[in-house]
């Protein structure tokens, strides 16, 4: 049998045995071949041989060799073996094998030998992987000066790098960190309104890559905080309408002139909604209605009257100052502010109602002791009534 043996492959064929020892990356080029499950890799027979009269291709896993094929020039077909019948395309001329629909178990090393020669032999390592899926982007709840993270989780196929991205611009390797090789974590440590921006994720392997986009927010305010401010917007506009009710009276005409009972009993109901001593003190109030004209004592109404309009104006200027703390708090985030205009009319609306019902109540009440002739006096005596249901009204 003449053979040709060119000098070249000699060296050749160390090189390439010599990479199949080193670890993969260190192996010489052209030895290896990545594919993605269920395509159809070729793999290529020795380059510089002129004459083909035999090739054998073989499977070697850790222990031995397993026959793909043998073929022999002159034979018609080559001796394709069992597992690979059917999906094993031969190429006579080159020595070139065609694989169909590998998979992930067909990884390996392959050698081909040409003319039986030792130096005619190839050995090609195929790395057969699944593609990475679409990454998967989520970010935990981001609060300003709290730590957060975003993460990127990659479900399917074997992940060699997962790359991160702010606002289309890379980020240095070292921010992202592997929990494991599908899994990487962006921290961001005591977290602010710069950090707000478009994330993305690129997961990749040897044969294919995904990318996935996250729109990341941080919000100034924690849920406690939003619930202090709504807590604090229902303050100042109970308080405001309160004051109101204060103001309200004392422009009216003089022949209106509120009694002292209604000055001691609005901010008295004002205080109560505006402290939410609330239904406790409602019910006493409105079952046990005689107590609120116990209070005789001059000194003891003076000191409601400047307590009442006092409780109003620092309660007014005090969430006024940690609305304004809690907005300067809400500035480190990049969320909308907590829509309170809802929260805002309803609340003037309920704390109006009541005002309402006593002034309604008061000028029905006018007119009731006119019909009775009756002096201002007697007036002033019925008058905190007004508070409660008309039917209170002694007759
Ligand atoms: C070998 O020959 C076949 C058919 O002639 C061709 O498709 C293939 O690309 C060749 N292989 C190489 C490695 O050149
Ligand atoms: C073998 O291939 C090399 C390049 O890979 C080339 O330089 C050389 O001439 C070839 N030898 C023969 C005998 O074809
Ligand atoms: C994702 O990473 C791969 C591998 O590094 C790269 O080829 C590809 O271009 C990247 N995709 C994007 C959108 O940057
Ligand atoms: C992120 O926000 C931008 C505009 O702010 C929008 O165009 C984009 O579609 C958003 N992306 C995602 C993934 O929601």
């Amino acid at each position: 049998m003449l053979m040709s043996r060119p000098v070249e492959l000699l060296g050749t064929s160390w090189v390439l045995f010599a990479g199949l020892l080193v670890p993969l990356q260190h192996a010489a080029e052209g030895t290896e071949k990545a594919a993605a499950v269920g395509s159809s890799v070729l793999l290529p027979g020795p380059d510089n041989i002129t004459h083909i009269y035999s090739t054998r291709w073989e499977y070697l896993d850790g222990t031995g060799s397993r026959t793909i094929l043998q073929y022999y020039r002159g034979s018609h077909d080559p001796a394709i073996c069992t597992p690979y019948a059917g999906r094993a395309v031969f190429h006579p001329s080159n020595g070139s094998l065609l694989l169909e629909d590998v998979q992930e178990s067909d990884s390996g090393i392959y050698k081909v030998t040409v003319n039986a020669g030792d130096r005619e032999s190839l050995k090609i390592l195929l790395e057969v992987l699944k593609p990475v899926s679409r990454p998967q982007l989520r970010s935990s709840s981001l609060v300003a000066q709290a730590t957060g993270e975003v993460l990127c989780d990659v479900v399917e196929g074997r992940v060699d790098a997962i790359t991160w991205k702010k606002d289309g611009q890379p980020l240095p390797p070292d921010r992202g960190f592997y929990l494991s090789d599908s899994f990487s974590v962006l921290y961001l440590r005591s977290a602010k309104k710069s950090d707000c921006g478009s994330y993305s994720c690129n997961a990749s392997n040897r044969i294919s890559w995904q990318e996935t986009s996250l729109n990341v927010t941080v919000a100034g305010l924690s849920p406690p905080l939003q619930d202090a401010l709504r807590i604090a917007v229902v303050a100042v506009v109970f308080a405001a309408v309160s004051g109101w009710g204060l103001i309200f009276p004392v422009c009216q005409s003089e022949k209106l002139r509120i009694s002292p009972s209604i000055a001691i009993i609005l901010p008295e109901i004002a205080l109560t909604y505006v402290m939410v001593v609330n239904f406790v003190v409602s019910a006493t109030v409105t079952f046990q209605p005689t107590k609120l004209t116990q209070l005789k004592s001059k000194t003891a109404q003076r000191m409601m009257g400047y307590a009442a309009p006092a409780g109003v104006v620092s309660v007014v200027l005090t969430t006024s100052f940690l609305i304004k703390n809690i907005h300067h708090r809400h500035e480190e985030g990049c969320t909308d502010f907590v829509d309170v205009t809802a929260l805002t009319v309803s609340t003037a609306a309920v704390s109006a109602l009541p005002l309402l019902a006593i002034f309604l109540c008061y000028h029905t009440t006018q007119g009731w002791l006119k019909d009775r002739d009756s002096s201002w006096a007697d007036k002033e005596r019925y008058i905190p009534y007004c508070l409660f249901p008309c039917k209170f009204i002694p007759s």
